[in-house]
């Protein structure tokens, strides 16, 4: 029986229809959508517009690199505007070549490997603080807001020279603001014009000093050398990497150690060696990482995995299921730290592949191996059953509440 028709037989197939990461259904679960997803292959879903959705991994890694079939920018077509979190602000996650190129390599020497390696001796003490601050005498805490979104807080905090006393609208701009109904937006008018108010202020600061180290510094001594980036196109770099590097990285914190704490033996051996921290990392983003769809527009007609689409139509691209692909990764749903999983989709593909790898990376490794380091006996609390907070990209855990043993 191939593949194919084992997953055609356990799946409702009409659910490829159905996949809409803005369902709170799907963003509960969206794994069984995936199945089906991954069963036919590439689909046209009618949604104000008719979308492309694609999800088989040599699908996804063919639209990913093809950055001239398919375009990061959004013109704005009827139900897109959920990608529109910059709102005419040039930032390379939504740019196509040249700009794309041109923007990214003002940002990306400061992230590099080896500049964030250099810095891990200072997000061990960050963590450190916080594990102080909130961990250090309690019985309980919530593992989300007391550690994953306080890490790149302060981490991002340090790497863009933020003082301290700004943590709290660190803490707004990286994992959003929450509504009325309890879940997180960055989509509130109000909550757009009070970042780029932040953000103004702080790109205005730094112009008046100079030969500082940190992100922002670089960027405009980039900028103010070779007028590689206009002033607009400064404001938006830092917009992108605040809202695109915080809630991501907590993301990925609070699932790995769930992946960790909800299999007993795993946790033993991870507890017996902290190396094995890094393939943690890596099996959660492939598993069930913190970004599951990508946004694309054809340029122009293209074909793939037997689907024509047309030009000017939008594409969900979930590389959510193409990281569920059995193709790619044997018995998919297995969660294996010891799989080869080298080439998951969760930082991407291509020319957009996450510039904020290393620094993700990093930090949750050290995060992680701290605790371990000085909680060695952590359980979820009882009866606490996973909720996640979703958007229009990823989905993360809203709440995980440990006892500290
Ligand atoms: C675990 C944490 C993270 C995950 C899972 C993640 C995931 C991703 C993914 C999937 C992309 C590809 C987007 C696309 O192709 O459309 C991306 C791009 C990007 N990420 Fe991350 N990211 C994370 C952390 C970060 C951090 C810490 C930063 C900032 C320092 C960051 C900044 C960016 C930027 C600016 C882009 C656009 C790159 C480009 O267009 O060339 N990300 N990220």
């Amino acid at each position: 029986m191939s593949i194919q028709t084992i997953a055609a037989h356990s799946v409702d197939l009409d659910l490829r229809f159905k996949f809409d990461f803005s369902d709170p259904a799907v963003c509960a679960d969206p794994f069984p959508y995936y199945r089906a997803l991954l069963a036919t292959g590439p689909v046209m879903v009618q949604r104000q517009i008719p979308w492309a959705v694609v999800s088989r991994y040599d699908d996804v890694v063919k639209v990913l690199r093809d950055h001239q079939g398919y375009s990061s920018v959004n013109p704005l077509l009827p139900g897109t505007e959920v990608y529109d979190a910059f709102h005419e602000i040039p930032v390379m996650t939504f740019s196509d070549e040249p700009d794309h190129a041109r923007l990214r390599r003002v940002a990306a020497p400061s992230l590099a490997v080896r500049r964030m390696e250099n810095m891990a001796p200072e997000f061990v003490h960050l963590v450190d603080e916080i594990l102080d601050d909130y961990w250090q005498g309690r019985r309980e805490v919530d593992a989300v807001a007391y550690l994953a979104q306080e890490v790149p807080i302060r981490a991002f905090g340090y790497l863009l020279g933020i003082p301290k006393s700004e943590n709290e609208t660190l803490r707004a701009l990286g994992v959003g603001k929450p509504r009325e109904d309890g879940a997180f937006t960055f989509y509130d008018p109000n909550f757009m014009q009070s970042r780029a108010e932040f953000i103004h202020k702080l790109v205005q600061m730094r112009k008046g000093e100079s030969g500082g180290q940190d992100l922002i510094s670089l960027a405009i001594a980039a900028h103010q050398r070779d007028e590689k980036i206009n002033d607009l196109e400064l404001f938006g770099m830092v917009m992108v990497l605040v809202t695109g590097g915080i809630g991501t990285t907590a993301d990925l914190i609070s699932g790995a150690l769930y992946q960790m704490l909800r299999r007993p033996e795993l946790y033993q051996e991870i507890r017996a060696d902290h190396s094995l921290v890094a393939p943690l990392l890596e099996e959660t983003l492939r598993y069930d990482g913190p970004i599951h769809t990508l946004f694309r527009v054809t340029t122009k007609e293209v074909e793939v995995g037997g689907l024509t689409i047309p030009g000017r139509t939008p594409v969900c691209v979930v590389n959510g299921a193409a990281d569920r692909d059995p193709r790619k990764f044997p018995n998919p749903d297995q969660f294996d730290i010891r799989r080869d999983n080298g080439d998951h989709l969760g930082f991407g593909e291509g020319i957009h592949f996450c510039v904020g790898a290393a620094p993700a990376r990093v930090e949750a490794r050290v995060a992680l191996q701290r605790v371990l380091e000085r909680f060695p006996r952590i359980r979820i609390a009882e009866g606490w059953t996973p909720k996640y907070n979703g958007n229009a990209f990823g989905r993360g855990l809203k709440t995980l509440p440990l006892i500290l043993e």
